[in-house]
């Protein structure tokens, strides 16, 4: 069988689609002719990535939602399916992070990283679950490394993301004889994206520990995560459930440990050096 993955009359819904790692996503899928919707807090953000979309695919959508707030993320649904129908694939995407030590760390903070990465997660697949294309709807949630490596300065982020992996097998579980398939992108330092400009690499130093950290020797593209995407959306992915799939040039495996310690440790050494809190 030739490898086949045209989305013409597909609908594609990418929450935190509007910028980084999950905007190139929701680019991808526009290419290969999916109707595409994109959803986020901020207006403007939506409004610029409507505007790009809308060059690759003649049916977007933008939508102004928070993840934290359940109503705002039916009523995004609701409005994205009365536009294209039912969602063939879903992508689950939005986090927020910053660097601090857990003994700084204020109960807000690690609320807030939380209710985004992990509630956020399950408000937008309980939402979906009744809009998802039977049989053959692909959720794909976008989690991190340190889900399962433990980071310093990432106890938040690290404990939500380990959340978004179980709940990810969870459902596939429990959502599998619907005919819906739940699996997971961790991706490993993706160049040019927040996560690396303002986390990992904020100074040269921290740069080169980042690319060190990677077996492969490079920083990540959005086309990487997006590739898989494409393929996990589609039916050639179509007995792939429940799995956690790292995209990250090896930088997950236990040897690299250390040097990935290392770049977090740059990282925060620069982000105090800066002055951001
Ligand atoms: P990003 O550009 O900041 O993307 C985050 C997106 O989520 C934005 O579109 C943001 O838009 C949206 N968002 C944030 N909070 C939200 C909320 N409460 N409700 C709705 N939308 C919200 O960051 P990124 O670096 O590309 O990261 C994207 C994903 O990849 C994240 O899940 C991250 O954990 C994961 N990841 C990234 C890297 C990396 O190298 N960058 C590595 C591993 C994992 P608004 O501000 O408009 O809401
Ligand atoms: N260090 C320590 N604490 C911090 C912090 C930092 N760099 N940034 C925020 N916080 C704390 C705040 O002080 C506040 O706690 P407090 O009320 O006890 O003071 C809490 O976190 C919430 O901050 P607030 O700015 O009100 O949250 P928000 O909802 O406006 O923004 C963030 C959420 C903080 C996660 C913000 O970084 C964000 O919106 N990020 C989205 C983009 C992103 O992070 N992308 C990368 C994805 S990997």
């Amino acid at each position: 069988m030739k490898i086949n993955l045209d989305y013409s009359g597909r609908h594609v819904f990418v929450f935190g689609g509007t910028t980084g790692i999950n905007f190139g996503v929701a680019q991808a899928f526009a290419r290969q002719g999916a109707a595409a919707t994109v959803a986020s807090r901020s207006e403007d953000n939506v409004n610029a990535a409507v505007t790009l979309l809308e060059e690759q695919s003649a049916q977007v959508l933008g939508v102004c939602a928070d993840v934290r707030n359940f109503d705002a993320v039916g009523q995004a649904f609701e409005h994205a399916v009365a536009r294209f129908g039912p969602v063939d694939v879903l992508v689950s995407g939005a986090a927020g992070n910053f660097l601090c030590e857990a003994s700084s760390m204020s109960s807000n903070g690690f609320r807030t990283v939380v209710d985004i990465d992990l509630v956020g997660t399950f408000h937008v697949l309980r939402q979906a679950h009744r809009h998802l294309r039977r049989p053959g709807g692909s959720v794909i949630n976008i989690t991190a490394p340190q889900a399962s490596i433990p980071m310093r300065y990432q106890a938040h982020c690290g404990a939500a993301k380990a959340g978004v992996d179980q709940l990810t097998r969870i459902l596939a579980l429990e959502w599998g004889s619907e005919g819906l398939r739940i699996n997971a992108i961790s991706p490993g330092p993706i160049d040019g994206t927040e996560g690396v400009r303002r986390l990992m690499a904020p100074s040269a130093e921290a740069r080169r520990a980042a690319v060190d950290a990677v077996p492969l020797k490079r920083l990540g593209t959005l086309d990487d995560i997006a590739n898989l995407a494409l393929f996990l959306g589609s039916p050639h992915a179509g007995y792939i459930s429940g799995a956690v799939i790292p995209c990250d040039g090896g930088g997950a495996l236990e040897s690299v440990k250390p040097t990935l310690e290392a770049a977090g440790r740059a990282a925060a050494s620069a982000s105090h050096e800066q002055g951001t809190r």
